[in-house]
């Protein structure tokens, strides 16, 4: 298969990634695990920490988080300010970068020590006490992320930020840094994938109700203006980052990482778009 494609060259440290990695890992409902060849590397997760954070304030405030962000695709690049102004600061979607802030004041505002309770919550339901920040690509990505601060500040002007956005922003940078393995990506997600998974707690982390809501909404603005496209060849709920990661579920069967750093145009993995296509396609395992 073609490697095409940019690395995100936008964030420093993620410009330095080799761009021939390429590692895939698959979870079954009976806990089997599958993988080939840099699954168990980490790598930044960056855009799908988005649904972690999302199901953390879904889970902790209930039905009222759709009072200050929406649920329809954007149509628009996951960075895009274009809408907001007429939506009066109120973001299309959690998963464009401007929705993801909105989300990340909700935990600020919530959480006592918002860093550190998101990273237990998220070592919590991935059963791996070692995932982390990179303080580094948060930094990286901080002294170089002038449109989310523009994003932020903007959303806050319509009082739809409620935090002081630096604060906001240096939440969402590190939220965004986490790093995990493709076999750890796809224990992540058991949560949104099996619907008798509780964690080691014996905690249930969302309703049947919000399990399927966060998986309707990863298939229809997972991909940001790239959604509709995923959906038709792909054909599963998935949610990608500009680390080169997407993770992708069929609800009740399986669960499935790849990683592959190089992005196509719209900001998604190219080899892992590509592979997700042909896999669904060759096993005729897909929800549609
Ligand atoms: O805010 C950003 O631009 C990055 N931290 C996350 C963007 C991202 O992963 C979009 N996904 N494809």
């Amino acid at each position: 298969m073609e490697n095409q494609g940019q690395l995100a060259q936008y964030i420093p440290e993620l410009a330095k990634i080799d761009p021939d990695k390429l590692g895939i890992a698959f979870l079954s409902n009976e806990n089997e695990t599958f993988g080939v060849g840099d699954w168990q590397t980490r790598f930044s997760i960056q855009s799908i920490s988005k649904v972690l954070s999302l199901s953390l304030a879904y889970n902790l405030l209930g039905e009222n988080i759709w009072e200050r962000v929406g649920v329809e695709p954007s149509g628009n690049a996951f960075n895009s300010l274009v809408q907001l102004e007429t939506d009066n600061g109120i973001p299309r979607n959690p998963f464009i970068n401007g929705g993801a802030m909105v989300i990340c004041d909700m935990l600020v505002s919530h959480l006592k020590k918002p860093k550190s309770d998101f990273l237990e919550y998220v070592r919590e339901i991935s059963s791996c006490k070692e995932v982390n920040f990179s303080v580094a690509t948060a930094k990286s990505e901080e002294l170089v992320g002038f449109r989310n601060k523009a994003l932020c500040n903007f959303i806050k002007s319509y009082g739809n930020i409620k935090n002081d956005p630096d604060e906001v922003l240096d939440f969402y940078f590190h939220m965004c840094s986490i790093e995990m393995s493709c076999l750890e990506l796809t224990k992540t997600f058991r949560f949104l994938a099996f619907s008798n998974f509780k964690t080691f707690n014996g905690d249930k982390v969302l309703s049947l109700s919000q399990a399927k809501r966060l998986n309707a909404l990863m298939q229809t603005c997972g991909f940001y203006d790239e959604s509709g496209e995923y959906s038709f060849k792909v054909g599963l709920p998935g949610k990608s980052g500009v680390g080169g990661g997407i993770i992708a579920l069929h609800p009740e069967k399986y669960g499935i990482a790849v990683w592959s750093p190089k992005l196509n145009q719209k900001g998604n993995s190219y080899k892992g778009m590509k592979f997700l296509e042909l896999f669904t396609t060759e096993t005729q395992l897909s929800i549609f």
